[in-house]
Formats: C-alpha cells, structure tokens, sequence
C-alpha cells in the first residue's frame, strides 16, 4: 500500500474525489486529511471515507510540527487539493519529487501569490481569455513554478462570470487528478 497524505483548506470537493478514487484501490490509499482550517467541509468529508484528519495552525505548518505528523504515515505522494498556505520549506526538501498541487489555470499564466481559487477565474476573464484550465505539477518553494505533470484546457467563451469558470474548471480537476496521482503512484508518468 502507497500512502497518499492530502492537504486541503476548504470545500475539498478535490479531496473527495480522490478519497472516493482510492476507496476501491488495492494499492494505494488516502492516509490522512491535513488542513489549516478548523471550519473547512473536507473534514466532514474525510470523515465519511473514514480517512483520518489533523487540524494545525499556520505556525505548526512553519516549525515543523507538520512535518512531524507528515513523516508519521510515510508518504508515497503529498497532494495539495485546494491547499492555499504557502507550502513550508521543509517538507518539500524532505520529500524531494513526491509533493504535486493542482493549480486552476494554465500555468505559467495566472500563478504565483494571490493567485488562488476565485481570483484566478476572475482574471482570466478580466483577461478575455477563451480558454482556461488545470495544471497538476511538483512543489517547489516558489509559488506554482514546480514542473508540469500534467495540463488539460477548456473552453470558457460561454462564461459569463469567474464562478462558472470555476465549474468548468472544477469539473475537470475532478475528472483528472485521481487518475493523475495514480499514475505517479505506479510509476507510469
Ligand atoms: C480548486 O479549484 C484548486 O485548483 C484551487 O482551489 C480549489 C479548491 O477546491 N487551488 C488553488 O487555487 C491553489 N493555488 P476544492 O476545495 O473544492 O477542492
């Protein structure tokens, strides 16, 4: 069994679809649910995949407190679906090639802090962009400048506002990044 340890700020409808992908792996599972925010739905939803999940604070995530809880269910892969803290240097330097993010745009374009969820729709259309999409890559310690894994576009000339960018773009994180991280799992990309 690879461990997969998710890390997610709010709705985690990525998360779940990845606890729900995993459910039925014999090879791979969701090991723990890590999140910054005490409030967020994924936790609801960890708990009915009956995924275990820690809540820690931004400083916990900076002292290595995090890291402690990481290396405590021996990561295959470091996931960040819709994590929105900036990833601490540590962990990445303990899990060389091993952490990914899902970022919603095609990067390089539209990345880089401040860039996250909404605010990234939103420029995109002030943009008048007819296209937009996911980009799946590894984490380094810039901002969304890891090397590309895996990117899809789509069409956005129908939409009229950033937030039904964000359902055509949610709708494709959602078809992709289960399948994504399995392949890293099992070596094939
Ligand atoms: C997703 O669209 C993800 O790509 C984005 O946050 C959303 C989380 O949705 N991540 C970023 O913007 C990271 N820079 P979810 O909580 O429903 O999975």
């Amino acid at each position: 069994m690879k461990n997969i340890v998710l890390f997610a700020s709010g709705g985690g409808s990525n998360a779940e679809q990845i606890m729900r992908y995993f459910s039925q792996s014999k090879t791979h599972k969701v090991a723990v649910v890590l999140t910054n925010n005490a409030n967020a739905g994924v936790l609801v939803k960890a708990g009915a995949y009956n995924v275990p999940a820690l809540v820690f604070t931004k400083d916990e995530l900076n002292n290595g407190n995090v890291l402690l809880h990481v290396q405590a269910f021996n990561p295959g892969l470091i996931v960040l679906a819709g994590f929105l803290l900036k990833f601490p240097a540590d962990i990445i330097a303990a899990y060389p090639g091993r952490v990914i993010n899902i970022h919603p745009a095609l990067l390089p374009n539209y990345g880089g802090k401040g860039m996250y969820g909404i605010h990234v729709h939103r420029a995109v259309l002030e943009n008048k962009e007819k296209e937009s999409g996911i980009t799946i890559h590894y984490v380094n310690d810039n901002y969304d400048e890891g090397n590309t894994i895996f990117q899809q576009a789509v069409a956005i000339e129908q939409c009229l506002t950033p937030e039904d960018v964000a359902l055509k773009v949610l709708a494709l994180e959602h078809e992709h990044f289960p399948r994504v991280i399995e392949e890293i799992l099992n070596g094939s990309i």
